[in-house]
């Protein structure tokens, strides 16, 4: 596994960088073939959506981009809280990418239904590799519990599902959550964390330093086999490196 840390000035330069990999990457894609992009939640991807709108709806072939997401709140797709809404809203209303290429979690439906309905899904869709569905680009955040999708520290198990999608809930509010799990993630071509703001730099310290501790953080456990992971980070959450 390669690794790479970018630590940026603003969301902008960032977000340049963020659009660079999606189009390199799509230009590298066999003809016949689509790039697939998981897209993660969380308020912090939304800025990178929505430079991505305003200053590459033209500069990549959106029509050879698949879209589907790293997890999903179990609310319905109009819902506030709901990724695919926020990912619609900031980006996908915004570029010329089919509507038949983008593949939402179904928020709305049955937790456990919805899990099995979304590995699917990717295997439908997907290169499947030694039983694996293969992102190309796999987004992922941070929390400041060291959480990401939606493995959270107390449901550390879910890493290690040989299921691609499980059902997760949120330690605090309870909220029900699919979650894709650590097999799939590490069998991604590209993992990219994006981390942003001074209340990530300790976490972003104890993922990267591999602090003691480290272990029970799920964000520690990514490390994709034979892929590249990035860390994007801007100056105030790489503060602690
Ligand atoms: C979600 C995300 C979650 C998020 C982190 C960071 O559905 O909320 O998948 O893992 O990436 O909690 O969230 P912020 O970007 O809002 O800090």
């Amino acid at each position: 596994m390669k690794k790479h840390v970018q630590i940026f000035k603003n969301i902008a330069d960032l977000s340049e960088y963020f659009a660079a990999l999606i189009m390199s990457g799509v230009q590298n894609t066999p003809e016949g073939r689509s790039f697939s992009i998981a897209l993660s939640g969380g308020s912090t991807p939304k800025a990178v959506f929505e430079y991505l709108a305003t200053h590459f709806a033209d500069q990549i072939a959106w029509d050879k981009v698949q879209v589907f997401w790293s997890d999903e709140r179990c609310v319905p797709p109009d819902s506030p809280e709901s990724n695919y809404r926020m990912a619609k809203e900031s980006l996908l209303d915004c570029v010329p990418i089919p509507a038949g290429r983008i593949f939402r979690i179904p928020g709305e439906a049955d937790p456990a239904t919805a899990a099995a309905q979304y590995t699917e899904t990717a295997h439908q869709n997907l290169i499947v590799s030694n039983g694996v569905p293969v992102f190309d680009l796999l987004m992922l955040g941070l929390g400041e519990d060291g959480h990401t999708a939606s493995i959270f520290p107390n449901n550390i198990h879910l890493f290690h599902s040989d299921h691609p999608f499980e059902v997760a809930e949120h330690p605090q509010s309870g909220q029900q959550r699919i979650t894709v799990t650590g097999n799939t993630i590490n069998h991604a071509n590209v993992v990219v964390f994006i981390a942003t703001g001074a209340a990530k730099a300790e976490m972003v310290a104890n993922v990267l330093a591999k602090k003691p501790g480290w272990e029970q953080l799920p964000a520690a456990l990514v490390n994709p086999e034979a892929g590249k992971l990035v860390w994007l980070l801007d100056e105030a959450a790489a503060a602690g490196l």
